[in-house]
């Protein structure tokens, strides 16, 4: 067993950090606050291959593995969460669910632009009906012979106006269930796409959320990723795999909330001396970095066998389900080591509490994690 890691990794890790201090940083607080996209910062993100990491240079990416991944993920969401979800939906569903899944037609129009940043992917599987209920889709794909009609909305759409590129899942067959259920890219520009309403949200409020409607939408044929029917599997695929990604980006919060509370426990003085001195304080510190250290082991055991090609839906589910619960924890107890001042926007945590809270509701909730690892101890 290994637990260090290569100098490749670290020199992601590296870039990632100097990326995130040096373009993230500052703004971040006020793209919260305006609930402003970071287009710039996700332009350069692309630039330095940090939007389409594991995909193969064949197709314009970095051919990076998934623990490459984690370790970029966790550094850009320490510092801004907003613009890590954007990361996290363009490589794991996205990028990743093209490569794998979709004809190399597809692979061969679309990867390129995702890849480098210059155009942004969206997923689209949650309907105002059917959140964690994912089979219960009541947007429709109507085979019309050599195109498909595609009617419906879909809610909460993490890059709903930002991107150009969409996964959209619908129903083809509704007497076939989850299998007359397909997967389909969709392009913005096409007649009948509309980008609905944004949303106001409690956090990662600089990424853009949005739903999306289609009317008489026609979708070639060729559009269609795998096989007639493949579309509920090709969802729960990709977001066995995205749950890594959110498992990193919920470390990355409980990890940036923890350094800032170490930093500010030195700084700061109470009762005569620095309040790390105090023990209320140390144990508080304490219980976060065990937290983190035990999440991180967890996100990188999922990445690794989801890179030697092994079974990974339960550990990614693991991994995810630890690493929101610990970060929602862990933010709480910055704010409350930062007393006053952590309830104020300047010192970050209040922000990073707000982010945590999200890691426990997308891509499947704490409570839909639960069910995926209980059907796997139990199978
Ligand atoms: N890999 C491959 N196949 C899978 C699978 C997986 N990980 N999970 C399930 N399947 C297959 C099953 O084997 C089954 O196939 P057969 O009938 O051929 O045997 C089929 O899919 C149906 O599976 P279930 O009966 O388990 O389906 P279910 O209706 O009971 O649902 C669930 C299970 C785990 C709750 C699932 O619906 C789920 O994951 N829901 C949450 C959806 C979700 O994560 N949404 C997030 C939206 S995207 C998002 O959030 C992105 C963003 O913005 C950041």
């Amino acid at each position: 067993m290994e637990f260090n890691l290569s100098e490749e990794h670290l020199m992601i890790r590296q870039a990632a950090r100097d990326f995130a201090q040096t373009e993230l940083l500052p703004g971040v607080i006020e793209r919260d606050n305006e609930q402003k996209f970071p287009a710039e910062q996700v332009r350069k993100m692309g630039e330095l291959g940090f939007m389409g990491m594991m995909v193969s240079p064949e197709y314009g990416g970095g051919g990076m593995d998934t623990i490459s991944y984690v370790l970029a993920m966790e550094e850009i969401s320490k510092v801004d969460a907003s613009a890590s979800v954007c990361m996290s939906v363009n490589n794991s569903l996205v990028c990743w669910g093209i490569e794998t899944y979709a004809s190399e037609e597809l692979k061969r129009k679309y990867l390129p632009d995702l890849a480098a940043g210059r155009k942004i992917g969206a997923f689209c599987l949650s309907e105002p009906e059917a959140g964690s209920d994912a089979t219960s889709q009541r947007t429709t794909a109507i085979d019309k012979g050599d195109y498909y009609e595609l009617n419906g909305t879909k809610n909460w759409i993490t890059n709903g106006n930002s991107a150009s590129t969409y996964i959209v899942i619908a129903q083809t067959d509704v007497e076939k269930g989850h299998r007359g259920i397909n997967a389909f890219i969709v392009e913005k520009e096409w007649e009948g796409f509309q980008v609905g309403k944004k949303e106001d949200k409690m956090g990662i409020r600089g990424s853009d959320t949005h739903s999306i409607m289609f009317t008489n939408v026609k979708v070639p044929k060729a559009n269609r990723i795998g096989e007639d029917g493949f579309g509920f599997k090709f969802a729960m695929k990709v977001l066995a795999g995205g749950r890594i990604g959110i498992a990193a980006q919920a470390l990355g919060i409980a990890s940036g909330a923890f350094e800032l509370s170490v930093k500010y426990s030195k700084e700061r003085k109470a009762f005569g001396t620095e309040i790390m001195n105090h023990q209320a304080i140390q144990f508080k510190l304490a219980d976060m970095a065990t937290e983190i250290e035990a999440a991180r082991l967890l996100c990188l055991k999922a990445a690794w066998l989801k890179d030697q090609h092994e079974d990974y839906i339960m550990a990614s589910a693991q991994a995810k389900l630890f690493a929101s619960t610990a970060a929602m924890r862990i933010t709480t107890e910055a704010v409350q080591v930062h007393g006053g001042y952590g309830f104020v926007k300047e010192y970050h945590v209040e922000r990073m509490m707000r982010d945590a809270k999200i890691t426990q509701i997308y891509e499947g909730t704490s409570e839909v994690q639960k069910i995926v690892i209980a059907r796997e101890v139990l199978k």
